[in-house]
């Protein structure tokens, strides 16, 4: 496994950019097997989940040239509708090839979709399916693998019981080619949804009401080529200020969408984290004493859940106690007994709440990364620290933060990489 050598106590200057959304790029290319033509993608992040998503799509039959932040995607040769185990039990986001596949070719046969550590037990699929279901598509299980078969799709009214995106964006993908009206109820309105809809709009599609949350979807026949733009990645965006905060720095973010993350930058004004926003830049100011903000994590536009790590790490450093209530995943606060490890002071409540004392010294560690947010939420408690920390299992990392050693060093951090 490969680690990073951190050195703590970290000053960070200058400017970070930041690269596209890791989460709407996960869409956008399972999004093109509705299209039997050619889409450019542009301002695509060259990450692992995304170089994953590009080679199943590549399995299915479809052409891809890929440069280091685009590619040129043509889905009309597609003729399989299997998702392999090999490949699609490797993350998460392959459960956004099953509505596109189904919708186009009336049948697809995947397995339980793999991916990380943060729900309880499997992350459960069980939106999606009862939402095929009512669009008209029947399942069978056999062994390892689901099937659904329609002979055609037809327009529903589906409300969500509880708010998913990636059930959402799937959906929504798969009516766009159903026969008649679907309308979404109590949908997601995560930014990432209502640049999916311009985007297959854009191709064609008819849908309404994107960002919002009930989607009208009329059908259509079929969609055309063109391009698709990756918008910035929020939660790089959000890990970033945090980073800055914690550490007591002076750093500007580019190529940012600060109203992306409205809701941090409402607790930074509480919290004493000062900044200045500009369009597509965002500017921390040195941070001198933080007080502390409870927070509860909550669908978009409230608190992201993939932002409560990194948030964590900053509450050890502000003046008082803060709770912190992961609301969505029940598995993504087990990285806190690694934060006191580090001299951290939370007392665990439940699996869903812990209650942060502050402000605390943090020494350095030898840490394994868990997940993607626990994961920089660890590299951010680790600059912060005093001494040489090492995390292991960094794959973890850089699933979602591109070459972060050697962007973090730019901004003057001292970090190595140790392949091993
Ligand atoms: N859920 C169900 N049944 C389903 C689907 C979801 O019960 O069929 C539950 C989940 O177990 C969870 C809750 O609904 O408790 C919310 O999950 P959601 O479906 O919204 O999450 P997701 O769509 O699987 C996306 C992001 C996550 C991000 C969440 C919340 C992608 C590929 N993933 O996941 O990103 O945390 O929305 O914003 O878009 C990450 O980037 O680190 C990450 C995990």
């Amino acid at each position: 496994m490969s680690k990073f050598i951190i050195q703590g106590q970290a000053k960070l200057s200058g400017e970070i950019e930041v690269k596209g959304a890791k989460n709407l790029a996960l869409k956008i290319i399972p999004a093109s097997i509705l299209i039997k033509d050619e889409i450019f993608v542009t301002s695509l992040p060259d990450i692992k989940d995304i170089n994953k998503s590009l080679s199943l799509l590549e399995k299915l039959g479809a052409s891809i040239k890929k440069n280091e932040n685009s590619a040129q995607i043509n889905s009309r040769e597609i003729k399989e509708t299997t998702l392999f185990e090999g490949h699609a039990k490797t993350f998460r986001a392959s459960i956004m090839f099953v509505g596109p596949l189904l919708a186009r070719f009336g049948e697809v046969s995947f397995p339980h979709p793999g991916g990380c550590v943060i729900g309880a037990g499997r992350r459960p699929i069980d939106l999606f399916v009862e939402g095929f279901k009512a669009l008209g598509a029947e399942l069978k299980q056999q062994g390892n693998y689901y099937h659904l078969k329609a002979s055609k799709l037809s327009g529903t009214e589906y409300f969500f019981p509880s708010i998913s995106v990636t059930a959402t964006e799937s959906l929504m993908m798969t009516a766009t080619l159903a026969q008649g009206t679907t309308v979404l109820k109590n949908c997601a309105m995560e930014p990432e949804v209502k640049v999916l809809a311009d985007f297959l709009n854009n191709r064609g599609a008819k849908i309404k009401g994107a960002g919002t949350p009930t989607i009208k979807i009329q059908g259509v026949n079929k969609l055309k080529g063109g391009r698709a733009r990756i918008i910035p990645d929020r939660i790089e965006t959000g890990s970033f200020a945090i980073m800055a905060a914690a550490t007591g720095s002076e750093l500007t973010i580019t190529e940012c969408e600060p109203n992306h993350i409205q809701i941090l930058l409402t607790i930074f004004d509480k919290i004493g984290v000062y900044y200045k926003k500009e369009k597509n830049k965002l500017h921390i100011k040195q941070t001198k004493s933080l007080k502390p903000y409870n927070i509860k994590t909550h669908e978009y536009p409230g608190f992201p859940t993939d932002l409560q790590p990194p948030y964590t790490v900053l509450m050890t450093q502000a003046k008082g106690t803060s709770l912190i209530h992961e609301a969505i995943y029940d598995r993504r606060l087990l990285y806190i007994d690694l934060l006191s490890q580090m001299g951290a002071d939370i007392l665990m409540c439940d699996p869903h709440r812990a209650i942060v004392n502050g402000p605390t010294k943090l020494y350095n560690r030898k840490l394994t990364s868990p997940d993607l947010r626990a994961g920089i939420a660890l590299l951010i408690a680790s600059l912060v620290a005093k001494g040489t920390s090492e995390i292991d299992n960094i794959y973890q990392i850089e699933r979602g933060y591109k070459n972060i050693d050697k962007r973090l060093k730019a901004i003057g951090v001292d970090i190595q990489r140790k392949n091993e």
